[in-house]
C-alpha cells in the first residue's frame, strides 16, 4: 500500500530584486506518494527548479516561501530548523543538479567528497566508507571505482560525473530524489544511459521521485503521474497515460505537438511549434496566464479572474486542468497540418575531419596519489580545504551558486 511521502499545498514563492519581488511560483500544489515516480514539466522559466529549491530550502538569500506547507512524511518543512534540515537533507531528501560540474567540488577527489556525506551523516570511518561508496558507484554503472575515486571532477566525462552526483544522492539511500533536468546538460546517448540508470535505481531501492523537465519523451518513460506548469503554476496534472493521451490543457497539447513521440513518424505528424513567449513574472496578467498565446482565448471568459483547477471526470481520476474552457477544446483545437518539410540539396563541402586523433595523458598513479592530497603540503591541503569549505558539497547544502547570488 502507497502512503503520501510529500505534499505540497498552495506554495508561493518570490525572488527579491532590484526591480521588485518577482514571484516565481504563484500557487503550486502536488503530492507524492511513497515509491511514486512524479514528472514536473513545462518551459524554462515557470518555475520548476524554484519548487525543489523550496523542498530542499535552498533558495538562496533572495529566494522566500511567502505562502503555502510542504509536508514531507506528515512535518512541515517550513517549520524546520537549520540544524533539523541539514539532517534531512541528503538523509532523506536528495538533489541532483541540472549541471554536474558545478554540483561537484573542482577541488577535491571524488572519493574525498563522497565520503564527506557519509562522514557528517554516519560517522563512517574511511574503510567502511571507501567500501560502501565502492558499491554505490557500481550501482550507478561505474567501473574501477579505485580510479574514478582518485579523480577529480575535471578528468571524468560529463555522464560519468552526473553518475557520481546520482551515487552522492543516494549514498544515504534517501526517501526522496528530486532530478531537477538531470540529462539537459548531456549528449543524446549519455542521456539516454542515465535514464536507464535512473529507471534501474528506482526498481533496486524503491526511492520516490520528483523529475523535473522540459522533455516529455523523458517523462513519459519514467513517470507514473505528472504535473505540467506555466508561468509558475500547475495547469494540468494526472496519470502520464491522463496527460499524453489525453491531454486537456491548450498548453499541454501546445507542448506535446512541439515533440516527436516514440513510434511517430515526422512525416505524418509534423512537429509545430508554440508561438508566443511564457511571460515574465512580473508581467502576468488577470485571469489565464496562456491567454495570449491561445488559440481558444475568449475574452471576458479566460481573463475575468483566478481560474480554479477543475476535475477531469470524477474526482477520484485525479486528472485535473486549469482552463475554463477545457471541455470545448476538442472541438475548438484544431491545429493546422504543416506540411512536411522538403529535402534541401547539399552545397559545396565547406568542412572535412580526416582520421583526427586526440588523447589525454593519464597521470602515473603515484602522482594521482599525491594531488589526491595523501601527500601533499600542509598550505596546499589548507588551501583546498577553505576552497572546499566556500565551494560546497551539493548533497550537504550550501550548493555554490547559491551562496554567490
Ligand atoms: N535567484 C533568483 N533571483 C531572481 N529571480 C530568479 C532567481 N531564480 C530564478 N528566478 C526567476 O524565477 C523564475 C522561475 O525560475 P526557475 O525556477 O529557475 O524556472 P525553471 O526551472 O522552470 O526554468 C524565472 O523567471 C527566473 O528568472
Ligand atoms: S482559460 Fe482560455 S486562454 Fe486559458 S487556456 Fe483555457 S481557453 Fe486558453
Ligand atoms: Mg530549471
Amino acid at each position: 500500500m502507497t502512503s503520501q511521502l510529500l505534499t505540497i499545498e498552495g506554495l508561493h514563492v518570490s525572488y527579491s530584486t532590484r526591480e521588485g519581488a518577482i514571484p516565481a511560483v504563484a500557487d503550486v500544489s502536488l503530492s507524492l506518494q511513497q515509491g511514486e515516480s512524479v514528472g514536473l514539466v513545462g518551459e524554462s522559466g515557470c518555475g520548476k527548479t524554484t519548487v525543489a529549491l523550496a523542498i530542499m530550502r535552498y533558495l538562496g538569500a533572495n529566494g522566500r516561501i511567502v505562502g503555502g506547507r510542504i509536508l514531507f512524511k506528515g512535518r512541515d518543512l517550513l517549520q524546520f530548523r537549520p540544524k533539523m534540515l541539514r539532517q534531512v537533507r541528503g538523509a532523506e531528501i536528495a538533489m541532483v543538479y541540472q549541471e554536474p560540474t558545478t554540483a561537484l567540488n573542482p577541488s577535491l577527489t571524488i572519493g574525498t567528497q563522497l565520503r564527506e556525506v557519509l562522514h557528517y551523516h554516519r560517522r563512517a570511518h574511511k574503510p567502511e566508507a571507501t567500501e560502501r561508496i565502492a558499491q554505490m558507484l557500481a550501482d550507478v554503472r561505474l567501473a574501477e571505482a579505485d580510479h574514478v575515486m582518485a579523480a577529480y571532477p575535471h578528468q571524468l566525462s560529463g555522464g560519468q560525473q552526473q553518475r557520481v552526483v546520482i551515487a552522492m544522492a543516494l549514498l544515504l539511500q534517501p526517501s526522496l530524489l528530486l532530478l531537477d533536468e538531470p540529462t539537459t546538460a548531456l549528449d543524446v546517448t549519455i542521456a539516454a544511459g542515465i535514464v536507464e540508470l535512473i529507471k534501474a535505481v528506482r526498481q533496486k531501492f524503491g526511492t520516490s521521485m520528483l523529475y523535473i523537465s522540459h522533455d516529455l519523451g523523458r517523462v513519459m518513460e519514467v513517470c507514473d503521474r505528472v504535473y505540467v506548469m506555466y508561468a509558475g503554476q500547475v495547469i494540468e496534472s494526472g496519470s502520464t497515460a491522463q496527460v499524453f493521451n489525453a491531454p486537456r490543457h491548450p498548453y499541454t497539447r501546445g507542448l506535446l505537438r512541439a515533440i516527436s513521440l516514440p513510434g511517430v513518424q515526422k512525416q505524418t505528424r509534423p512537429l509545430q511549434a508554440m508561438r508566443g513567449q511564457p511571460p515574465e513574472p512580473s508581467q502576468r496578467l488577470v485571469g489565464c496566464a496562456f491567454g495570449p498565446r491561445c488559440d481558444a482565448f475568449q475574452p471576458g471568459l479566460c481573463d475575468a479572474g483566478k481560474l480554479p483547477l477543475s476535475d477531469v471526470g470524477d474526482a477520484s481520476a485525479r486528472h485535473h486542468v486549469r482552463c475554463v474552457r477545457w471541455q470545448d477544446i476538442d472541438t475548438l483545437d484544431t491545429p493546422s497540418a504543416t506540411p512536411p518539410p522538403t529535402s534541401v540539396a547539399p552545397g559545396l563541402e565547406i568542412l572535412r575531419v580526416a582520421a583526427l586523433r586526440k588523447y589525454y595523458p593519464l597521470p602515473r598513479r603515484g602522482r594521482q596519489e599525491r594531488y589526491a592530497g595523501r601527500t601533499s603540503p600542509l598550505p596546499l591541503r589548507r588551501a583546498r580545504a577553505r576552497l572546499s569549505r566556500s565551494w560546497g558539497n551539493p548533497v550537504l547544502g550550501n550548493p555554490p551558486w547559491r551562496r554567490w547570488w
